[in-house]
């Protein structure tokens, strides 16, 4: 069956020519949580991802601007840091001294120009960019020798980014080297960070995506890479709803609004995961606050505003193209009131953001071969993740779900059927034999997978006294995780 199927994407192949990427590259998954980073006793959310050798283990979070990839030195948190809580908040610490393969780059010219200010230095080294599919297993890590990286010693931007600007080393490095299908890239950011106050967990997906992140046809917008965040969409409506007495009010609607002469026009609301909260234009933002009644707040540090009363309800942004995605009442305001919508200065021309309260809706697909990105409402809670090869010019499928299987019922948490697609380089036309298909292999695998996964976990209770999640927020704990990870590779998250 597997060679029909390649046989078949072969051929799909050939007719489209699309000769100069080898889609059949498997793509390199990288998974968003909390974790233990090096020289920090705090586990920090972001992407799973190690440096230097041996390896000292960061949590990156991703950056749709910074192209290069960056870590904080040592000392970057003993010097002059504007950052909050700085040796809990840096994803990790680098010490370049302790890695033998690191060969740092003298007069280094910096891809990104547009930054404020990340001052270090610039060298290369072993980017070890881990896969970790089931909670109990074992990580499997994908090499980027030489890469380039960025060391920060100071700055006003907080290091410890996965650089996926519209020059993002990693990704050209990794398309060049043959290691994935060309430039494309997908993200789920996740909520599992305090700001956001979730438990979901995130993904990236180099040359790749996660088909079961997602559903529907996702929507397809041009990237705009004059700018340094190059995504960006227009949003033409924004609705409250609310749950109680079923109410639709149109932030546009200058009938409700009636200091609004007229309706406004649509504008554009760039794509960043550089903020947790969303910035719409001052008349917008006004509205909201009248609407709900919000005051200005700056519990995060991020200037989101509260609501005086909590509101049961929904907000609603509709995009140009009618994509309209909805952030849910928990989102739109949590426990303390607090909401992710930014105050707005009437006189700002800062651009407007939709920051990563809006990702944690949504699961972004950017194609860097053609500079087109896609959009789709994302599954906030998978049962499973399967990457995909992400073609070059290709529109990404969600995976269909099969109704009411055994697998769905059980409803594993974090789970992931990993690399059962990949590598075959599948494409829609051959989709009917290859749905079925896979659903059948689908199934097979991950009843074989959960077995393995429940005795793996009932094994571990045997074993450990605390949880394989259970941060160690103290330096004892932090001790004895280690103590584990040396012990137990098996073991590691
Ligand atoms: C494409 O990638 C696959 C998997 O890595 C490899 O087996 C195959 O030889 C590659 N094809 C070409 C034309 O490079
Ligand atoms: C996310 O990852 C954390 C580990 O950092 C884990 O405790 C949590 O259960 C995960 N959340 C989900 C929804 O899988
Ligand atoms: C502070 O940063 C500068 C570069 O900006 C660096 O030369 C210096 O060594 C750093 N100091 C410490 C204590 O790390
Ligand atoms: C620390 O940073 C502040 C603000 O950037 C600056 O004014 C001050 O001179 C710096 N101090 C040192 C010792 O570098
Ligand atoms: C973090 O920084 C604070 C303030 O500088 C310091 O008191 C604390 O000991 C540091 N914690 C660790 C684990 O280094
Ligand atoms: C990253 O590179 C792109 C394209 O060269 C550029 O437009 C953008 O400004 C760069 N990012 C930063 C943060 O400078
Ligand atoms: C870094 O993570 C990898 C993959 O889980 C693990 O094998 C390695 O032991 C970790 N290194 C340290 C120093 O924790
Ligand atoms: C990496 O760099 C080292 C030294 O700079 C060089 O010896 C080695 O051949 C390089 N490896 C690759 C795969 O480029
Ligand atoms: C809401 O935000 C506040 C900030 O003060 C935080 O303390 C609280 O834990 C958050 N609640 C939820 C449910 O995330
Ligand atoms: C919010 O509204 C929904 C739908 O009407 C309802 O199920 C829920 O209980 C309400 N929550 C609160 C806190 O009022
Ligand atoms: C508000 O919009 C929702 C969803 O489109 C709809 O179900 C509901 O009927 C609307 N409420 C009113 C009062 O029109």
């Amino acid at each position: 069956m597997a060679s029909l199927v390649f046989y078949l994407s072969a051929t799909v192949l050939l007719a489209q020519s699309t000769v100069a990427f080898n889609c059949s590259k498997q793509p390199i998954y990288v998974d968003i949580h909390k974790r233990a980073v090096h020289d920090s006793p705090v586990f920090q959310y972001g992407s799973f991802i190690g440096l230097g050798t041996p390896a000292q283990n960061q949590s990156l979070w991703p950056s749709l601007a910074q192209n290069h990839t960056s870590f904080a030195s040592k000392d970057y948190c003993k010097n002059n840091t504007t950052l909050k809580d700085c040796n809990k908040s840096t994803g990790g610490f680098f010490n370049n001294e302790d890695s033998t393969s690191f060969v740092e780059i003298q007069n280094f010219q910096t891809l990104d120009q547009a930054q404020d200010k990340l001052s270090g230095f610039f060298g290369q080294d072993t980017l070890r960019l881990y896969t970790h599919y089931f909670e109990t297993d074992g990580a499997s890590q994908t090499l980027l020798v030489n890469s380039t990286i960025e060391v920060a010693d100071e700055g006003s931007i907080i290091p410890g980014r996965v650089g996926m600007g519209s020059s993002s080393t990693v990704l050209r490095d990794l398309a060049a080297r043959d290691m994935i299908a060309g430039k494309t890239y997908s993200l789920y950011i996740g909520q599992g960070f305090d700001r956001a106050g979730g438990s979901v967990n995130g993904s990236n997906v180099f040359g790749g995506y996660d088909s079961g992140r997602f559903t529907g046809v996702p929507h397809k917008y041009p990237m705009n890479i004059a700018n340094v965040n190059p995504m960006s969409v227009r949003i033409k409506d924004i609705v409250i709803s609310s749950s109680n007495d079923n109410a639709n009010v149109s932030l546009f609607d200058n009938t409700v609004f009636t200091d609004m002469k007229s309706r406004p026009a649509d504008f554009e609301a760039q794509i960043t995961t550089e903020q947790f909260p969303i910035s719409f234009p001052y008349q917008i933002t006004k509205n909201f606050m009248d609407r709900l009644g919000a005051e200005q707040d700056n519990t995060w540090g991020d200037n989101s505003l509260k609501l005086k009363n909590a509101f049961n309800g929904t907000l609603s942004i509709v995009l140009e193209d009618g994509f309209t995605i909805t952030l849910p009442s928990e989102v739109l305001m949590n426990a303390s009131n607090i909401t992710p919508i930014q105050s707005r200065d009437e006189k700002s021309i800062d651009p407007f953001y939709l920051g990563a309260a809006f990702l944690g809706q949504v699961y972004l697909m950017a194609d860097y071969e053609t500079n087109n990105f896609f959009l789709a409402p994302a599954v906030q809670k998978n049962n499973m993740v399967m990457p995909q090869t992400f073609c070059p010019k290709s529109t990404p499928l969600a995976y269909v779900r099969p109704q009411q299987s055994s697998w769905q019922k059980q409803g594993l948490i974090g789970a992931v059927v990993g690399g059962v697609i990949g590598g075959l380089g599948i494409i829609a036309a051959s989709c009917c034999i290859w749905i079925t298909w896979m659903r059948r292999k689908d199934e097979r695998r991950l009843k074989r997978e959960l077995k393995k996964n429940s005795q793996m976990k009932m094994e571990q209770m045997d074993i450990e006294e605390a949880p394989t999640f259970d941060p160690p927020p103290t330096s004892m704990n932090a001790a004895k995780a280690m103590f584990w990870r040396k012990n137990k590779p098996g073991m590691t998250f």
